[in-house]
C-alpha cells in the first residue's frame, strides 16, 4: 500500500504532535516527472514555529541525553528494521516526490538503512580514551557529550538518506534535533519521522519545520537554542549558514557543491571507463554533489572514448522513474530545468562543441515533466565555465590531456572539491594520483559516485568547511570532548610541576 495514494494535507511535527504552521500558509509538492501531479501539501513554516520546535528540542534534550546510549540504539534499531520492512513503498513514494529511477530510490532508502544500522551499533561504542596520567593515583579520560538541539538543513536529491545521515548520528550522541527538509521532498522526511516516531521516540527529540529556506531555513540556523548546524546544499547558501553560524561560534557543519572529475589515463580500460562516465555524469540526473560533471581523456584514447561514450548515453533511456526500463528521470523542478538549458547555451557560447543532447523534451510524453536530454560538449577548456561551474544536471564535459601533469592540475582546477576518480591499470599512477588529487573522496577504477555510509563522505576547498558525515566522522561533529581527571592521591598534585614520587 502507497503512502500517500492522494494528495494529502501534511503538518510539521513539533513536539511530538502534527501540527498546523502558525503561517497559516502551505506550499505544494509536485512530481517532477508529471507536475500536474500533486504529491501533497505542505506548511510554510516561519520564526513562530522554529521557535516553537526549538523549544520543544531543548526540553526533550534534558531528558534524551541523560538516556544510556545502548537505549538510545535500540529506538535506531527499530527504525532500521521498519525501513527495510517499508523499503519497496518508501521508494515509490521517493520516486513520485522526486524522480530518480525507483532502483536508485531502493539505493537511497538503503544507504538510510546502512546508516541507521551503523549508528545503531554506535550506542555501544562512543568510544573516548583513557590515557596514563603524569601524575601517580590519577586517573584520566575523555568522554563525548552531545552538543544540545542540532538544526539540520536538508536537500532534495538523496531525501532519506542525507537527513538519516544527520539524524540518526545526533540521536545516538544524545542531541536532539530541528529539521527543516528541501521543500521539493517533504514527503520523505515526514515517512522517516513519522518512522522515528513509532519506533519510539521520546517526545520533542525530533521536530520537522517545512517550509522555504529564508522563512523557515534562515531562523532554525541562527536560532540561539540551537547548538549546531548541519547543512547540505549550495556553496551560494552554505556561506550564508557560516556567516550565521559565525558570530556565536555555533559548530556547523557544510556539506556544498562539487565539480567532480574522472580521469581515464591512456592504459584504461576504456568499456569500464565508459561505463563509469555514464553513470556518474547522467545517475540521478546528474544532481549528485558527487556527479561526474567532467571526463578529462587522454588524447590517446580520447576519439575512442568520445564515441564510445557518445553512443551509450545517446542510448540512455529517459523517462518516469517508475518505469522500470528507465535509467535517468527528470529534473527535480522547472528552476533546474532553466539553470541547465541556460549552462548547455553557455558552453556553446564558450565554443564547446556539443555532441549529443542540449535541449529539454519539447514533445511527446517527457514534454510535460522538468526532463533535459543527456547532454555532452567535448573539445571542453578546463577554464570554460562548463567545467567549472556546478550545473546539477546531465551535462558532461569532455577535456582532452595530453600528461599525467597537466590530469591533475585539470582536475585541482576548480574551486570545489567533493570527489575525483582515475582510470588506470598503472599502480604508480593510481597511487600518485590518490594523493595529489584535490578532493576529500578519490576513487580508483570506479566513477565519482557512491560512497559508503562506513567512511567519511566531504570535500575539501569550496564544498565543505573541513567537517566530514558519515562513518564515526559524524560522530565527530554531533559530539564534544569533555576530559576528565580524577585525582585519588589526597593530595595536591600539579601537572608539569609536581614530578611523580618514585621512591
Ligand atoms: C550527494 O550527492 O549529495 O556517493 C550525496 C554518492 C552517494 C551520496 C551522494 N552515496 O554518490
Amino acid at each position: 500500500m502507497a503512502t500517500v495514494a492522494v494528495p494529502k494535507v501534511h503538518k510539521n511535527f513539533i513536539n511530538g504532535e502534527w501540527v498546523e504552521a502558525k503561517t497559516g500558509r502551505a506550499f505544494e509538492d509536485r512530481n517532477p516527472a508529471h507536475p500536474a501531479e500533486l504529491i501533497g501539501i505542505f506548511p510554510a513554516s516561519s520564526q513562530e514555529d522554529v521557535d516553537e520546535a526549538v523549544d520543544a528540542a531543548q526540553e526533550a534534550f534534558k531528558k534524551w541525553r541523560l538516556v544510556p546510549a545502548p537505549r538510545r540504539a535500540e529506538i535506531l534499531y527499530r527504525v532500521a528494521e521498519t525501513l527495510v520492512k517499508r523499503k519497496e513503498e518508501l521508494a515509490r513514494d521517493m520516486t513520485r516526490e522526486m524522480g530518480k529511477p525507483l532502483s536508485e530510490a531502493r539505493g537511497d532508502i538503503q544507504e538510510a538503512i546502512d546508516m541507521t544500522y551503523y549508528m545503531a551499533g554506535e550506542g555501544r561504542r562512543l568510544f573516548g580514551q583513557t590515557v596514563p596520567s603524569e601524575l601517580p593515583n590519577k586517573f584520566a579520560m575523555s568522554v563525548r557529550e552531545p552538543l544540545g538541539v542540532v538544526g539540520m538543513i536538508t536537500p532534495w536529491n538523496f531525501p532519506m538518506a542525507i537527513p538519516s545521515w544527520k539524524m540518526m548520528p545526533a540521536l545516538v550522541c544524545g542531541n536532539t534535533l530541528v529539521i527543516k527538509p528541501a521543500e521539493d521532498t517533504p514527503l520523505c522526511t515526514h515517512n522517516l519521522v513519522q518512522i522515528l516516531t513509532e519506533a519510539g521516540l521520546p517526545t520533542g527529540a525530533v521536530n520537522v519545520v517545512n517550509g522555504m529556506g529564508p522563512e523557515a531555513g534562515a531562523p532554525v540556523v541562527s536560532h540561539p537554542g540551537v547548538s549546531a548546524v548541519s547543512f547540505t546544499g549550495s556553496t551560494e547558501t552554505g556561506r550564508l549558514v557560516n556567516q550565521a553560524c559565525a558570530s556565536s561560534f555555533k559548530p556547523c557543519h557544510l556539506e556544498m557543491g562539487g565539480k567532480n572529475i574522472i580521469l581515464v589515463m591512456d592504459d584504461a580500460n576504456l568499456d569500464l571507463a565508459v561505463e563509469g562516465a555514464v553513470w556518474g555524469g547522467f545517475g540521478t540526473t546528474g544532481q549528485r554533489c558527487t556527479a561526474a560533471s567532467r571526463v578529462a581523456v587522454h588524447k590517446k584514447v580520447y576519439g575512442e572514448f568520445l564515441d564510445r561514450f557518445t553512443a551509450r548515453v545517446k542510448a540512455l533511456h529517459v523517462g518516469d522513474g517508475l518505469d522500470p526500463e528507465t535509467e535517468m528521470g527528470p529534473l527535480i523542478n522547472e528552476t533546474q530545468l532553466q539553470t541547465v538549458m541556460r549552462y548547455v547555451q553557455i558552453g556553446r557560447d564558450e565554443g564547446a562543441k556539443l555532441v549529443t543532447g542540449g535541449h529539454r523534451y519539447e514533445s511527446g510524453p517527457l514534454a510535460e515533466g522538468w526532463y533535459h536530454e543527456p547532454t555532452i560538449f567535448s573539445d571542453v577548456a578546463p577554464n570554460m565555465r562548463i567545467a567549472q561551474e556546478e550545473i546539477f544536471g546531465p551535462v558532461v564535459a569532455l577535456i582532452p590531456f595530453d600528461t599525467v601533469e597537466e590530469a591533475l592540475e585539470i582536475a585541482n582546477g576548480v574551486t570545489y572539491g567533493l570527489s575525483a576518480s582515475v582510470y588506470t591499470r598503472n599502480v604508480n599512477l593510481a597511487y600518485r594520483a590518490m594523493r595529489d588529487l584535490e578532493a576529500g573522496i578519490v576513487y580508483v577504477n570506479a566513477p565519482t559516485i557512491g560512497a559508503e555510509i562506513q567512511l567519511p563522505f566531504g570535500g575539501k576547498k569550496a564544498t565543505g568547511n573541513g567537517h566530514r558525515e558519515a562513518g564515526t566522522a559524524a560522530i565527530d561533529f554531533y559530539s564534544e570532548w569533555k576530559t576528565l581527571y580524577i585525582d585519588y592521591s589526597d593530595r595536591l598534585q600539579r601537572a608539569q610541576i609536581d614530578s611523580a614520587d618514585l621512591g
